[in-house]
């Protein structure tokens, strides 16, 4: 018989936030739309905003370290480390080599970056969790990373949607969650929603074709796996780009509100964040139901990426541990950015050759210091430095 140790699937997981948000309140005074579009209707409290200094590569990077250090992890322990992002500035470069400054010494730790919109996160997780139960597997942890950047500057019924952050997940033997055998999954070929090079960062976009899109991938992977478990699972967890969407979904699928509302509180706080987003709701889940959440008891996990890609699979609790004790804490530590400044420095951009960030406000983690012929260059704030 396996026993618990023998066991695999999550360990741990931590995250990184943007270091500012933005109230919605403020959000709808500049779009000239009734707040309570944005609150009542989309379900949506505040934006997370990065700094300047913040990118997708110092989000990820911040994830991992926190995920390294809190657990105690020894970094000759990892030997694979995959990403998944829809916000890469380069074509070639993948983030995960960035992320190999994490582990001096070893380099000797497989796996790289997946992107298909939201999805590419679920993608890396899957590949990670298949390699642990493969004959491949070489004993150690595999850690998977999920880092993006949600902004956009023309399309106004999207903008209150907009969100950023990363979630690194630590995966092995003696695990807190495993993976159960069921899974289903949902493809077709959408024009919801594309990234075009000569459009970088933002989307070409239809939002309501891509809500619609949503709807049918949550259909067919619903009434699959529904065939073989029924209704046994305890909890549900969305990518969440509003959460009126979930909330919809469950009332419209009978789905008790009580297994879905623990898990709404990034998403409320911190907006769409893409790759993140399921993460995050599996985070606030945690952060809520604390001791709530039983051994054997059961998460349902969606994950959309338009274009489209869907799965569920779902997460089942064998033992104590993956607490998230200060989410509201480090939720509440962000700073606040105004609305106008917001507006100016994504009209702005940033010069993707050379440049140098000009925020002075960072909170516990990495920043990139500059860019230098393309290059990036990180460096590490160990304290809140407000100047
Ligand atoms: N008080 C309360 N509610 C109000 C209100 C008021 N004063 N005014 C309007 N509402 C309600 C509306 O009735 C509507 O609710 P229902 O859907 O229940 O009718 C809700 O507020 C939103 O109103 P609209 O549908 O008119 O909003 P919109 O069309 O301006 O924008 C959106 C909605 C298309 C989703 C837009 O936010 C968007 O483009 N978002 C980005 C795309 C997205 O989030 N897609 C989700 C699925 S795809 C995906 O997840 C991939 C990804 O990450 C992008």
């Amino acid at each position: 018989m396996t026993t618990l140790e023998e066991l695999k699937g999550i360990v741990a997981i931590e995250y990184a936030l943007p270091t500012y948000y933005i109230p919605q309140e403020d959000i709808a005074k500049h779009l000239k739309v009734d707040p309570n579009k944005l609150k009542i209707g989309l379900g949506l409290q505040e934006i997370g905003v990065p700094s300047s200094n913040q990118d997708v590569v110092s989000l990820a990077m911040t994830a991992v370290h926190n995920l390294i250090t809190k657990n105690n992890i020894d970094i000759s322990k990892v030997g694979r480390l995959e990403v998944g992002t829809e916000s890469n500035f380069d074509g070639s470069k993948a983030i995960k080599t960035y992320l190999m400054d994490l582990f001096p010494g070893n380099n000797t730790i497989c796996g790289i970056d997946t992107t298909n919109a939201c999805y590419g996160g679920t993608n890396a997780l899957l590949n990670a969790i298949n390699w642990i139960h493969s004959p491949f597997w070489d004993g150690r942890y595999a850690i998977v990373v999920s880092t993006d950047i949600a902004s956009y500057l023309n399309d106004e019924s999207a903008i209150p949607t907009a969100g950023a952050g990363a979630v690194a997940i630590l995966l092995g033997n003696d695990p807190v969650f495993v993976f159960e055998n069921e899974m289903s999954h949902y493809s077709s070929n959408e024009k919801d929603f594309l990234k075009p090079k000569d459009c970088y960062p933002y989307p070409v976009m239809d939002g309501r074709l891509s809500v619609d899109k949503y709807l049918t991938a949550f259909q067919e992977c619903y009434s699959e796996i529904k065939k073989r478990i029924h209704d046994n699972f305890d909890y549900i967890c969305f990518h969440n780009p509003f959460p009126k969407l979930p909330q919809k979904i469950c009332k419209s699928y009978n789905i008790s509100e009580d297994k879905l509302r623990m898990s709404n509180l990034i998403a409320q706080r911190n907006g769409n964040s893409y790759t993140p987003s399921l993460y995050f709701s599996f985070l606030s889940l945690l952060y809520n139901a604390k001791e709530k959440l039983k051994i054997n008891q059961k998460v349902l996990m969606f994950s959309y990426g338009a274009g489209c890609m869907a799965s569920i699979f779902i997460l089942r609790k064998v033992k104590q541990g993956c607490i998230c004790e200060d989410l509201e804490e480090r939720l509440d530590k962000r700073q606040k950015m105004n609305i106008d400044e917001y507006f100016k420095r994504l009209k702005d951009g940033i010069n993707l050759k050379d440049y140098e960030p000009n925020d002075s406000v960072c909170v516990n983690g990495f920043y990139l210091e500059k860019i230098e012929n393309y290059f990036r260059y990180y460096r590490y704030f160990n304290k809140t430095v407000i100047q």
